[in-house]
């Protein structure tokens, strides 16, 4: 087995995978939709892969939903897009690439969402809006306004920035153009915003954007009114751009959930030869937060992964050699720790780390910048570069982490918040360890636990 293939996030079978698609809660059960190549580990000839689950954690893999038309040439496919319950029909909205011209469509399910008929009045829109020369056409958002169904979909806007189209429709298949919903400027540097999405949180609406050439996941935090949105603050999704293109949802107890895809930071070569590519992030509830940001959490439910406990009472994390906790041996673990940078200008933790320190990935606090990094210089084969955030802790305030390690992933979440994913791959069999660090002063650890996590991916 490939000791880099996560245990606990999902990932496809085998072949490639990038965006979920399609997220729903269905009569009960949670079904995910992801953008697949089932052939090779490499992006093309895109197909609509499928997962469902109970709980949100332990997911199965089912048939493939969408695939591209025979003999269409390698890059068409089925792009992402989204699932609506339409009058009691499961209903997506996706985008199908014909000799490269992107194609807003559709496809209907049945009853038990495993067989998916594309609709024979594809493609619903046929063209971009007129007169506008875009960078692209794709990706769907649809949601019920009154009577009618509003969609945006991602593009740009040619020497101009990133764009998002709005239009109505009293159906799926009927739809009228209203105007831009909102479009960037080439002040902001993005050519194309891909995978929009579009939502109320507590008294603003949040437009969740995957902007080209940054590569990452950021938000829009403004107003929606009269079709239009007018963005009041821009923020991020997650500081690293191994987090990409996510979607969120509403699920039946009313909570909006987030899913995106946890790309590889290592080379295709690499990739082919494991035969998998691709990984989704843990589901993030979404909540609003009284100060204006976006909070962002782990879900409730992934604590059903927690295995055995381990805990550590507070200590002084002085600045000398790392605090090496020697009984914590794993490469799948939750950590929730609080910790207190005090004097330090840089504290933290050490995951995957070797005993000797040569191999570790270490997320750190830099008090000076105020930022969190995931230091990757030492990490393993992959990706180098340390990904970092803003996270400017007022004095007094502690570091409140969740990390959670599964092989090649790193998900950090910081005091509700603040997100930092990244992919590292050591090279070492005994990088499995856990340290604390302090440098420059000492730095108090006022709490610690951390749970082993179970390998609960269905393999074939
Ligand atoms: C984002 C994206 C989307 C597109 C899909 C194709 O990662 O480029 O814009 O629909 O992936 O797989």
């Amino acid at each position: 087995m490939d000791r880099y293939r996560p245990g606990y996030h999902f990932t496809a079978p085998r072949g490639w995978l990038n965006d979920p698609n399609g997220l729903i809660q269905w009569q009960g059960r949670y079904h995910m939709f992801y953008q697949h190549n089932p052939h090779e580990a490499r992006w093309g000839h895109i197909h609509w892969g499928h997962a469902a689950s109970d709980d949100l954690v332990h997911w199965v893999d089912l048939p493939i939903a969408l695939a591209p038309e025979p003999g269409a040439p390698r890059d068409d496919g089925c792009w992402s897009g989204c699932a609506v319950n339409d009058h009691g029909v499961p209903t997506v909205v996706y985008t199908e690439v014909r000799g490269g011209v992107q194609l807003p469509c559709v496809a209907t399910g049945s009853a038990d969402l495993l067989t998916w008929h594309k609709h024979p009045r594809n493609p619903v829109i046929t063209a971009p809006p007129a007169g506008v020369q875009v960078t692209g056409f794709r990706d769907h958002c649809v949601w019920r306004e009154g009577e009618n169904w509003c969609q945006i979909i991602g593009s740009g806007i040619v020497n101009q920035g990133g764009a998002c189209f709005l239009y109505r429709g009293r159906n799926l298949l009927e739809w009228e153009y209203l105007g831009p919903l909102c479009a960037g400027s080439v002040y902001d540097g993005d050519e194309m915003w891909e995978c929009p999405d579009l939502f109320a949180l507590g008294d603003r609406h949040i437009l969740v954007l995957s902007p080209i050439p940054l590569g990452r996941a950021v938000y829009l935090a403004g107003r929606y009114e009269a079709h239009r949105f007018l963005p009041e603050a821009r923020g991020d999704i997650d500081g690293c751009r191994d987090f990409y293109a996510p979607q969120s949802f509403v699920d039946e107890r009313g909570r909006r959930l987030m899913v995106g895809w946890l790309r590889e930071a290592r080379d295709d070569s690499a990739q082919l030869a494991a035969g998998w590519s691709g990984a989704m992030s843990l589901p993030r509830l979404i909540v609003p937060r009284d100060d204006g940001r976006v909070g962002m959490e782990p879900a409730p439910d992934v604590a059903v992964l927690r295995g055995p406990r381990y805990a550590r009472a507070a200590l002084d994390v002085p600045p000398a050699a790392w605090f090496i906790l020697d009984d914590l041996h794993s490469d799948m673990l939750e950590i929730a720790a609080s910790l207190d940078p005090g004097a330090a200008e840089r504290a933290g933790i050490a995951v995957r780390a070797s005993p000797d320190r040569q191999e570790a990935t270490v997320i750190a606090y830099e008090r000076e910048a105020g930022r969190l990094v995931i230091d990757r210089r030492c990490a393993g084969s992959g990706a180098s570069d340390s990904p970092t955030i803003a996270l400017p802790l007022a004095p007094g305030e502690t570091l409140d982490l969740r990390i959670f390690v599964d092989r090649s992933i790193i998900e950090v979440f910081a005091n509700g918040y603040v997100c930092l994913s990244a992919r590292v791959y050591p090279v070492r069999d005994d990088s499995d360890g856990v340290a604390l660090f302090a440098e420059g002063g000492t730095a108090r650890l006022l709490s610690f636990e951390a749970w082993r996590m179970p390998d609960v991916m269905q393999r074939l």
